[in-house]
């Protein structure tokens, strides 16, 4: 690995922060989803419903726990910590006229924490959490005016932390809205008279909403990145993509060509766009074959050529079979499912474990980009025993992780120029697909259950000790 590789873990606010509503903190689209189980989908609630469990009202309270949790990722040696800013912690309702002083000190106080043990902070501006504010005023990223919404909040930021924070993503997963059913989580909207609706359901789902929300999406993060050279010229603001790598499920042309076109869409379009600053040839193809019509003003075409990013990053958990034909046995995923490949393992969660899709993955990004390319998501969802003697033997992830690693050490002998990787929920978190604590990704066990009982507590996980020599050796000793 080459020097000064980031190595780290990652987070986002919503599933950690808890605090919703302290110190001034308005209420984001995370706040108003419910908790859920692998069977039973969380939902989206318009308003708070009285006695609902709402998961990320408390999460993990890194709020008043980040220092305890800052130092144990120093203990494990991390260069780095993605983490994301809660964007109604700065500005409560979305659109107010100036920001809550008490939610940039808090991000003052952890970018400070950070500092003092060398650790590099990675921030996502927003990892969904659209202020709930914006939803109800202007149907979130349906609406342009949103646009100028979230300029402003980075322009905050950017000013604010322009000395403490180098690196900046724009969007989490900004490619999860060409997916069915995103619009209410992805892009914050409300569906006409919803009295609630499920996470990830097709129900309702309007693609002509989604791309006219993701077209707003791509302006505003073109409009971020040159702002943002503009404050700070030494700022990296790059891309981060939800990478589903897909294998035809057979050699029949038909598979091959429907493999093309769902990479194009689902994994290619975004990227094009904020790589090299405009709308592909096959985008253009799809949205007219599917009667969408995007309104876009005059400058939008010159704002996404002005605002490309500097690097490209994705979340990578496992590979689909695409096939032309229906086919019986699925696999799950958080956003999205796909045909059960007969050579792969799923985890207790249904996703498909396929270390080598991550080698793969590497390649067809860097063959096609040719800039630096960083992993900010890669993990395993378990469910983790304590044993009697209070230690978490947690050796499942630490082979996901050693399989992916060595995958992708063998990418960056292909020739990738890889920046880092920081594994997700480097700290047990709320999931976001269920709304689960039980589906634990952590280095760091923490002592809390679905129904939100539980102590808080914090506890180094046998992959803590793994982890941290993988670190210390700059990935030698997997
Ligand atoms: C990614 C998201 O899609 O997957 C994270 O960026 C999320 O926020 C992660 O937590 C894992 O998904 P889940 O559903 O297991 O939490």
């Amino acid at each position: 690995m080459k020097k000064g590789f980031l190595w780290g873990g990652a987070t986002a606010a919503n599933q950690v922060e808890g605090a919703w509503n302290k110190d001034g903190k308005g209420p984001s689209t995370a706040d108003m989803m419910t908790g859920g189980t692998h069977t039973q989908r969380r939902r989206i609630t318009p308003i708070l419903e009285e006695g609902t469990y709402y998961p990320s009202h408390e999460a993990i309270d890194f709020y008043s726990h980040y220092k305890k949790d800052i130092k144990l990722f120093a203990e494990m040696g991390f260069k780095t910590f993605r983490m994301s800013m809660n964007w109604s912690r700065i500005f409560p309702n979305g659109d107010d006229a100036s920001p809550n002083e008490a939610g940039l000190k808090f991000y003052d106080d952890v970018f400070d924490e950070l500092k003092k043990y060398n650790i590099e902070p990675f921030v996502t501006i927003s990892h969904y959490e659209t202020p709930f504010g914006l939803t109800k005023k202007y149907n979130g990223w349906v609406s342009r005016e949103v646009i100028d919404c979230y300029v402003r909040y980075c322009e905050t930021i950017f000013n604010r932390y322009k000395d403490k924070v180098q690196y900046w993503l724009t969007f989490n997963e900004i490619n999860v809205l060409t997916l069915p059913g995103t619009l209410f989580s992805g892009a914050g909207a409300l569906a006409d008279g919803m009295e609630s609706i499920d996470f990830s359901s097709e129900e309702n789902d309007n693609a002509q909403m989604r791309f006219q929300a993701l077209h707003h999406q791509f302006v505003a993060s073109a409009k971020a990145v040159k702002l943002g050279h503009s404050i700070n010229p030494d700022f990296k603001i790059g891309c981060m993509i939800a990478y589903m790598c897909n294998y035809p499920h057979t050699c029949n042309p038909d598979d091959m060509l429907l493999t093309q076109q769902t990479t194009q869409i689902n994994n290619k379009f975004c990227s094009d766009i904020q790589v090299r600053g405009y709308y592909p040839g096959y985008g253009k193809r799809y949205l007219e074959d599917n009667g969408i019509e995007i309104k876009m003003l005059p400058e939008d075409e010159e704002i996404l050529k002005e605002g490309t990013v500097d690097f490209y990053s994705f979340s990578y958990y496992m590979s689909l079979l695409v096939s032309s034909q229906p086919q019986g046995d699925t696999v799950g995923g958080n956003l999205m499912g796909g045909i059960k490949n007969p050579y792969l393992e799923t985890t207790e969660w249904g996703w498909q474990v396929d270390p080598k899709g991550l080698r793969y993955t590497l390649n067809e990004v860097y063959d096609r980009y040719q800039i630096p390319v960083m992993i900010v998501e890669n993990g395993l969802g378990a469910v983790d025993k304590v044993e009697e003697d209070g230690s978490i033997q947690d050796d499942y992830r630490i082979d996901y992780l050693r399989d992916h690693i060595i995958q992708m050490k063998e990418a960056i002998k292909d020739g990738v120029d890889l920046m880092g990787y920081t594994s997700w929920g480097c700290i047990d978190l709320v999931s976001v697909s269920s709304g689960e604590m039980k589906k634990r990704y952590g280095f760091i066990y923490v002592d809390k259950d679905n129904d939100g009982n539980g102590t808080l507590e914090r506890k180094p996980k046998k992959s803590f000790n793994w982890y941290k020599k993988v670190i210390e050796t700059n990935g030698e000793n997997l």
